[in-house]
């Protein structure tokens, strides 16, 4: 009797905290959906049915006349999606950068030293100093001379053009870690080549290209790394797995010189340590192959699904061609190409690498009254601030016809002013590889349709769907697609 008595005060104690939690919002007077238990508001995401980036959206386009949305992240945790494009200026250039500059990323420092070298994961001065680092690696001057790396790579690429179908990711991945392994270690990959070549195994394939990858253990990882250092710690994630972190120290060990990334961070006035370089090899390996691959992969497959636009592409690649002699890889050829790197910026539109921003709030601030009147409502310290990136990407109102690729949204202005586009995100934290990842795959996508159509690989295709199990957009299937061979005009 006594201890069904003490159940029952066990569970009743249980759902009055359950109850209170998922009120949170209000109870302080604010509109808000109820928060269930462990799920919040993201149950979809929580059984894998759709990706965190398609859960925001909903929660966008359904609280349209809305600022900002009060809603419960996973385990209940109470957070604001931000939803108008003045807001998310402040935050993420403005005026509250400082108050909630910190990306909300749970990475355990003691278990991923190496990656808690990544200004990604680094916080306050820490952020600071080692972002200062990278920035100067990515400037056009450097980048120039990075250019070698990337035609070097891409004639491998061209040498190496499938026949038959294939799959796109796989492919772009390939060429991505060519070309990081020789930008920043001044190596040789081993991922395109001859064919005795690509048959023998390459370390870097092997360990690096099923990291970002959907599996069964990837949700699991997805929800530590952006929900809860517990759950990180129960499984015991590394965001770099340890022979991973053994193998970088390796190879920033062996360096040797060279016109290379490391090299430059070597020779940098702060006089980094080496377990310091590590720390950097390892954010710049990364970063650079896994977004670059993505992209390219996701660029091919709407130049196939749409032929107008490749079209307008070839057109492009031809006429640029014959005032180079033939050579697209040119500094002043590829800075010609407008029209493909339109294309890549409208293909990161409609699939943004990263689904959404996530920021902690470092300092309480107010965010203003909504448009109804509705009151001011503080922010505090630690409350999650969600930037739903591929909602606002595909937010009518800011892009009619959302879903339809058309580069020339982006061929005769800069990316849009405010933060109508945040493929790169925007402000002190955007994105500082940017210049290289549009480098190597405008680069590579020149070489590949300069002689080549991209087809769908089969008629009647279903269109790409987006894994739910990844932190990094990926797809749930592969992107299946086949060149034909073209003659340019
Ligand atoms: C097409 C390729 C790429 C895409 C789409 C991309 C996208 C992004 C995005 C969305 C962010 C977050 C920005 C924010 O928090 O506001 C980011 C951050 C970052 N990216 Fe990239 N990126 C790409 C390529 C690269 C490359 C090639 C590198 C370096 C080799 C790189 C290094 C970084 C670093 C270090 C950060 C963290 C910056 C910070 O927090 O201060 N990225 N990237």
């Amino acid at each position: 009797m006594l201890l069904l008595l003490l159940l029952f005060i066990l569970l009743a104690a249980t759902l009055l905290v359950w109850k209170r939690q998922g009120n949170h919002w209000r109870r302080l007077g604010l509109e808000a959906p109820f928060g269930w238990p462990l799920v919040g508001n993201m149950l979809d995401f929580a059984l894998a049915r759709r990706s965190y980036g398609e859960v925001y959206q909903e929660i966008y386009t359904q609280n349209s006349g809305l600022r900002y949305v009060c809603f419960y992240r996973l385990f209940n945790e109470p957070a604001i999606l931000v939803r108008d494009q003045e807001l998310l200026r402040h935050i993420l250039v403005g005026s509250n950068f400082a108050n909630c500059a910190d990306n909300a990323v749970y990475v355990d420092h003691q278990r991923d030293v190496l990656a808690s070298h990544n200004p990604f994961i680094a916080n306050g001065n820490r952020w600071r100093l080692l972002r200062a680092d990278l920035v100067p690696l990515f400037t056009p001057s450097r980048m120039r001379q990075t250019l070698p790396h990337v035609a070097q790579a891409c004639q491998l690429l061209r040498d190496q053009v499938p026949l038959g179908r294939f799959e796109a990711k796989d492919l772009a991945t390939r060429y991505t870690l060519q070309v990081v392994a020789s930008a920043i270690f001044g190596l040789d990959a081993h991922c395109l080549g001859s064919r005795e070549k690509v048959a023998s195994p390459s370390r870097w394939l092997e360990w690096l290209a099923p990291l970002f990858q959907p599996s069964a253990w990837s949700l699991l990882e997805t929800m530590s790394l952006l929900h809860s250092s517990r759950l990180g710690r129960l499984i015991g994630h590394r965001y770099v797995p340890l022979p991973l972190q053994h193998w970088f120290r390796e190879l920033v060990a062996a360096r040797s010189g060279g016109d290379n990334l490391l090299q430059w961070l070597a020779e940098s006035k702060r006089g980094l340590e080496m377990e310091e370089l590590a720390g950097h090899a390892t954010t710049l390996l990364l970063e650079g192959y896994e977004t670059s691959a993505m992209l390219l992969a996701f660029v091919l497959y709407e130049l196939a699904l749409n032929e107008e636009a490749q079209q307008r592409l070839h057109f492009e690649l031809d006429a640029v061609a014959q005032r180079h002699a033939g050579n697209l890889l040119d500094q002043v050829a590829l800075g010609e190409l407008r029209y493909a790197e339109a294309a890549l910026l409208e293909a990161l539109r409609l699939h943004p690498a990263m689904q959404a921003l996530q920021k902690r709030c470092t300092k309480s601030f107010t965010l203003p009254a909504q448009k109804s009147g509705a009151g001011e409502l503080k922010v505090h310290v630690g409350t999650v601030l969600v930037l739903p990136v591929q909602a606002i990407h595909l937010d009518s109102e800011l892009y009619p016809a959302p879903k339809e690729f058309r580069p020339d949204r982006f061929l005769h202005q800069p990316p849009p002013v405010g933060c109508r586009f945040l493929g790169f995100g925007a402000g002190p934290r955007m994105c500082p590889g940017m210049r290289l990842g549009l480098l190597q795959t405008k680069a590579a996508l020149a070489t590949l349709l300069q002689d080549h159509c991209v087809l769908l690989a089969d008629e009647g295709q279903c269109r790409v769907e987006v894994s739910p199990l990844t932190f990094l957009t990926a797809s749930r299937k592969g992107i299946w697609l086949r060149f034909e061979r073209r003659t340019p005009g």
